[in-house]
Formats: C-alpha cells, sequence, structure tokens
C-alpha cells in the first residue's frame, strides 16, 4: 500500500539517503533499527515532506507522494510522529491534539483517541509541557491520529522513555494497528521493542537499508550487532 522506490535524500551535495527500495503492506508494522546518525530522522521527515527529496518516488495507494506538501501528504493519510515528540508545551493537552485535526472535516477531537489514550482524557486541561515523557509521547501519537491515517511514521518513539511504559506502548500501536486499521513505519534503536511490534525489521546503515528480516525468522544476534558500537 506505501511504495519508496529509488528514493534518495541529500543536504545540500551530501546525499544521506542513498537509493531505497522497499514496500509497506496494508496493516504491517515496519522497524527500521539503526545506530545514531544513520538517517532515520532524515529517511522520516523527508517521507513526510519535511525535508525534500533528490530522486525517486513514493506511493501510497495510487498517489504519488514525492512533489506534496506535507500538508497534502498528512491530508493523503500519511501522520508523523517527529523524534523528541514536538508536543507544544504551552498549549492544552485537547489544544494539542486539535492541532492534528486541521486536514479533516470533523473538527471534534474522536472519542476513540481517549480509549486508546485514557490518561489524555483525564489530563485534557492540562499543559503539554506539564506531562511525563511517557505522557507526551502518547499526546504525540494521538495528535498523529486524528488526522485518520492509513499510514503513521514514528521517529525513535521510546527515546528517553522508561522500560515498563516502552511495553505499554508496544501494545498501544499495536492496538491502533489493529482497531484502527493502519500501517506503521517506526524507526528505533530498542531491538526489543522492535521485536515486540514489528512484522518485518531493516537494518539501516549510512542511508541504505543493509538486511531485512521476518520478524518470525529473525536473527536476534545479527541485528544486535549491527546496533553495538
Ligand atoms: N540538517 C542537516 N544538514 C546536513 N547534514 C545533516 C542534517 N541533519 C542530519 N545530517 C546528517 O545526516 C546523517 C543522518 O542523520 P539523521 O539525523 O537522519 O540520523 P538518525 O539515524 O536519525 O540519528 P539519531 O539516532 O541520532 O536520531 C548524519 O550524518 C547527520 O550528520
Ligand atoms: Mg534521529
Amino acid at each position: 500500500m506505501f511504495t519508496v522506490s529509488d528514493y534518495s535524500v541529500a543536504y545540500g551535495q551530501s546525499e544521506v539517503i542513498h537509493n531505497l527500495n522497499f514496500e509497506v503492506k496494508e496493516n504491517e508494522i515496519i522497524a527500521i533499527l539503526g545506530r545514531n546518525g544513520m538517517g532515520k530522522t532524515t529517511l522520516m521527515k523527508s517521507l513526510i515532506g519535511m525535508i525534500p527529496s533528490k530522486g525517486g518516488s513514493l506511493t501510497l495507494g495510487e498517489k504519488e507522494l514525492v512533489d506534496m506538501k506535507s500538508f497534502d501528504r498528512v491530508k493523503s493519510g500519511v501522520a508523523f510522529v517527529p523524534q523528541g515528540r514536538m508536543i507544544f508545551s504551552t498549549m492544552t493537552v485537547k489544544e494539542n491534539i486539535e492541532t492534528g485535526l486541521t486536514t479533516v472535516k470533523d473538527k471534534k477531537i474522536p472519542e476513540n483517541l481517549y480509549e486508546l489514550f485514557p490518561v489524555l482524557k483525564e489530563m485534557k486541561g492540562r499543559r503539554g509541557g506539564n506531562l511525563s515523557g511517557g505522557q507526551q509521547q502518547q499526546l504525540a501519537i494521538a495528535r498523529a491520529l486524528a488526522s485518520k491515517p492509513n499510514l503513521l511514521l514514528l521517529d525513535e518513539p521510546t527515546e528517553g522513555i522508561q522500560p515498563s511504559i516502552i511495553r505499554d506502548m508496544a501494545r498501544t500501536l499495536k492496538r491502533i494497528r489493529d482497531e484502527i486499521g493502519l500501517s506503521i513505519i517506526v524507526s528505533e534503536q530498542v531491538l526489543s521493542f522492535a521485536l515486540d511490534i514489528a512484522d518485518r525489521i531493516f537494518v539501516i546503515e549510512k542511508g541504505e537499508i543493509v538486511r531485512e528480516e521476518n520478524r518470525e525468522s529473525v536473527d536476534e544476534q545479527k541485528i544486535a550487532a549491527y546496533l553495538s558500537v
């Protein structure tokens, strides 16, 4: 349902993502694992249109996304949870989620978002900046889901989050996939989290996918070796 073909991204003369090719199926969760500086954020930001691509194509269903601005990509069904969450700290929880409604007709927060994240309902009126890291991550995911995506992109969602909360997050993301029905691409450095949620795991090194594994047959030690410094 989402196809990345011969896809490259550069900062000026410096190419950081080289000729990527992969597909994401409907309701599939893909984890892209890689160490610091390997190109995860560059790829994610370019998929949502925050960084221009250098070449290649991105098709979602029948639509070509490559020449679209971020707003139109979101409207076409892609949503993005950035690294570091980037919630609006002086706005309330409710207002933060509402910023995700700009591309959809219904301007009311869907009740199922509060069912997925009950803590956000409790904290509706609280400022985003006063939430814990784990709660802010839930808020960032809820904000992304407000645009009713078919494809959810998450850039290192576990960064700075404690292990027990990471397990909850994995459970919630799988629930979102099963109940709402969407595909997910998540970039990560935490192997256990990727093993927990992904159907397929890619390893990215210096902007290239150097390994691809199915969850059922994954060689954990080989993948771990790529992640150790
Ligand atoms: N704005 C920029 N201009 C030039 N080069 C950049 C820019 N942002 C990132 N890079 C370079 O691109 C490469 C990939 O960086 P990127 O941030 O995509 O990595 P990452 O895998 O997300 O790392 P991390 O795990 O630390 O978040 C690095 O070599 C980095 O120095
Ligand atoms: Mg990054």
